[in-house]
């Protein structure tokens, strides 16, 4: 069972990600919270002190992500602050507009830069750190989108399955040295990224249940998981139509 008693959010602001410090925080960790939006980070930094105890600390940082020469410093600041890192969890994201990105390739380039690129810098990073520590857990959000690029949103599609094609060789340079590599797959989940959708639907979940599903394959250690795990049998099925009848269907 990996420990989670001093953890990093990066993009801890996101809606996923602020249940996740919660439930963490109600566990007992120390958590150091990056995140883009200085008033919104206070408020969640506020909302965690209340939550812990004294001898929890609750720290944080304002950086946007995408600036890749803060990343060292970052993670410095917080290895001092909580003494130590146990585990890392990447949250930060946003949905691309396809339509705007089809017009215009520097849409393109800036939504590949914060969903990928972002997170390869720290990744490196991080994996070098945590290969001389020798133990701990890096989980990253990607997302159902990266197993098949569909024709309504490809972008956020290639980046977010370059991340996890990434994890996947990072996974195993880092089980030789007893690092966990976890990619956390979402499907629809409800938060500030999926308004204006319907979400009528049954396939739509609340961020508090991909919070635990991220903890629990944090401190198991999973390589990847499908969050909620009926996303692994509807992705199965997707990955399998064959291409004639794929790009006939309007997904
Ligand atoms: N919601 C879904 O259905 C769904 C499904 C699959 C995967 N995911 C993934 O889940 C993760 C969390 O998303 P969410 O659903 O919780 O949405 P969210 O509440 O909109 O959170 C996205 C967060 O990412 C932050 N962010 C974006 N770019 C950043 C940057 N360059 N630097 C720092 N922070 C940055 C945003 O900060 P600001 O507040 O400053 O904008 C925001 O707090 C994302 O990686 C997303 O792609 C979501």
């Amino acid at each position: 069972m990996n420990s989670l008693k001093r953890v990093i959010i990066f993009g801890a602001t996101s809606a996923i990600a602020e249940q996740t410090a919660r439930q963490l925080v109600a566990q007992g960790a120390s958590l150091y919270c990056v995140g883009r939006n200085r008033d919104k980070l206070m408020a969640l930094l506020e909302d965690l002190k209340v939550r812990a105890s004294d001898h929890q600390r609750i720290e944080g940082a304002v950086a946007d992500l995408t600036d890749s020469i803060q990343h060292a410093a970052l993670i410095e600041a917080a290895e001092h602050l909580l003494g130590g890192i146990d585990s890392i969890l990447i949250a930060h994201g946003t949905l691309p507009d396809q339509k705007a990105c089809q017009e215009n390739f520097a849409n393109t380039r800036q939504e590949i830069e914060n969903n990928a690129l972002s997170v390869i810098s720290l990744l490196t990073l991080l994996a070098n750190r945590f290969e001389l520590q020798r133990h701990g857990v890096i989980a990253v959000i990607t997302s159902v989108a990266g197993d098949r690029g569909r024709q309504s949103n490809y972008v956020y599609g290639a980046a977010k399955g370059m991340v996890t094609l990434f994890l996947q060789g990072l996974r195993a340079r880092l089980s030789k040295v007893n690092v966990d590599v976890v990619t956390i797959k979402p499907g629809f989940v409800d938060t500030p990224m999926t308004i204006g959708f319907d979400k009528s639907g049954p396939l739509w979940v609340k961020p508090e249940r991909i919070a635990k599903g991220i903890i629990n394959a944090m401190q198991s250690g999973k390589g990847e998981v499908y969050l909620p795990w009926f996303w692994w049998g509807i992705m199965l099925i997707i990955k399998n139509i064959p291409e004639t009848i794929f790009k006939k269907l309007s997904i």
